[in-house]
């Protein structure tokens, strides 16, 4: 299981919340996973399933901006809220519940009632039972704006999630609805553009419950990588529908009506088991993300490097200190700098500092 996997690969699990903890993500990508999908066809839902952390979900519009997930296992429950527009307001959060109120209410405060924002919202949660990822849960794309919606919204979501796209650390999880024909989803052809290879991208098929009788058969064609094969292939889960969230139906309990439905399922029911359920979906991912991990690391080490070498080259720049020098050497060091410095506010451009200025 996920808590085995982390155990063999725990440094290398572990790596990019370190590599956070000292800022380097500003200089270097980590490995995250993000959901690509059109609108409603289940990506919160799927996040919410993995991180057991409940996102707004619902028909409609309900993600409206970035939200990064970051968690981490640690003893006692202490999660942190802010927006990339306002780092410095950071809400500390208890509960679970807290948390669920602080993604709604920082949607308000990002995206207004209606429009979308480029800002993220970042929590970070430390936790006993959370697996050891972090996940970004995105807005649908926007194929056609309906009444209400500002001009321009496509374009502003779709350049938000080819930023997180294009970032060579994003695992791609391309939600596809299990009851809609595979060939007119949106997400598939986004991803191949950005992972030609399909190392980073993989298909997760949800609402199987809500295909019609009959095309059973079309669903498990995608399923077993025929119809449109991913390198990575697919699994299936089964979330809770609008129904089960209105009746207050815990995740625990949808885990369990999700597994019960797979098993004694008649067509379902007769393939690999691996090919079902958000605990094996947790499973691959995992093994996923150390590989991901594996494969990136030369190159976070290169850019590493790199901005090693510029920092030294930079302080060789600024020469040795003075500390180093005799009394006698400093004084005159000193004297010369003055000079300089009156040469160029007189308006010189031969002076050491003057050609600078
Ligand atoms: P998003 O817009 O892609 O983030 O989709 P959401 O996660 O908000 O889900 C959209 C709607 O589909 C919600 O009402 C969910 O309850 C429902 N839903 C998601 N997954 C399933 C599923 O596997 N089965 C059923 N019946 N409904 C689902
Ligand atoms: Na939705
Ligand atoms: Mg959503």
């Amino acid at each position: 299981d996920l808590a085995h996997m982390e155990d063999l690969a725990r440094p290398l699990v572990e790596l990019p919340d370190k590599l956070r903890g000292i800022g380097l993500e500003k200089d270097v990508a980590i490995p995250q996973i993000a959901v690509i999908g059109d609108q409603s066809s289940g990506k919160s839902s799927v996040l919410e399933a993995i991180s057991g952390i409940p996102f707004p979900r619902g028909s409609g519009l309900v993600t409206r901006c970035a939200t990064e997930l970051r968690m981490q296992i640690a003893e006692t429950f202490l999660a942190r809220a802010y927006t990339t527009e306002k780092r410095d307001a950071v809400a500390t959060l208890g509960t679970v519940a807290g948390v669920e109120r602080a993604i709604a209410q920082l949607t308000e405060d990002l995206c207004g009632a209606q429009g979308f924002s480029a800002e993220s919202i970042v929590i970070e949660l430390a936790a006993p039972h959370v697996p050891h990822l972090t996940v970004i849960d995105l807005p649908g794309i926007v194929r056609t704006t309906t009444a209400g919606q500002a001009q321009g919204v496509i374009q502003q979501v779709d350049g938000l999630l080819r930023s997180y796209m294009k970032q060579p650390s994003t695992i791609m999880l391309v939600v596809v609805p299990s009851n809609q024909d595979v060939a007119t989803v949106g997400g598939l052809e986004l991803a191949a553009e950005y992972d030609p290879d399909g190392v980073r991208t993989m298909g997760v098929l949800t609402k199987p419950d809500l295909i019609n009788p009959g095309a059973e058969r079309d669903a498990v064609a995608v399923l077993l990588n025929e119809t449109k094969p991913l390198k990575l292939g697919y699994v299936m889960v089964k979330n809770r529908s609008q129904r089960d969230i209105a009746d207050d139906m815990s995740l625990a309990d949808a885990h369990a009506a999700e597994r019960a439905y797979f098993a004694e399922h008649c067509l379902f029911g007769a393939l690999d088991g691996a090919l079902f359920t958000v605990a094996h979906l947790k499973q691959r991912l995992s093994a996923l993300l150390v590989a991901r991990i594996r494969a990136e690391l030369p190159r976070m080490r290169a850019e590493i490097d790199a901005a090693l070498a510029a920092a030294r080259a930079g302080l060789a720049r600024l020469g040795r200190g003075l500390e180093h020098c005799p009394p006698e050497e400093r004084v005159a060091a000193v004297a010369r700098h003055v000079d300089a410095y009156s040469a160029c506010v007189a308006g010189s451009t031969t002076g050491r500092y003057g050609g600078w200025l």
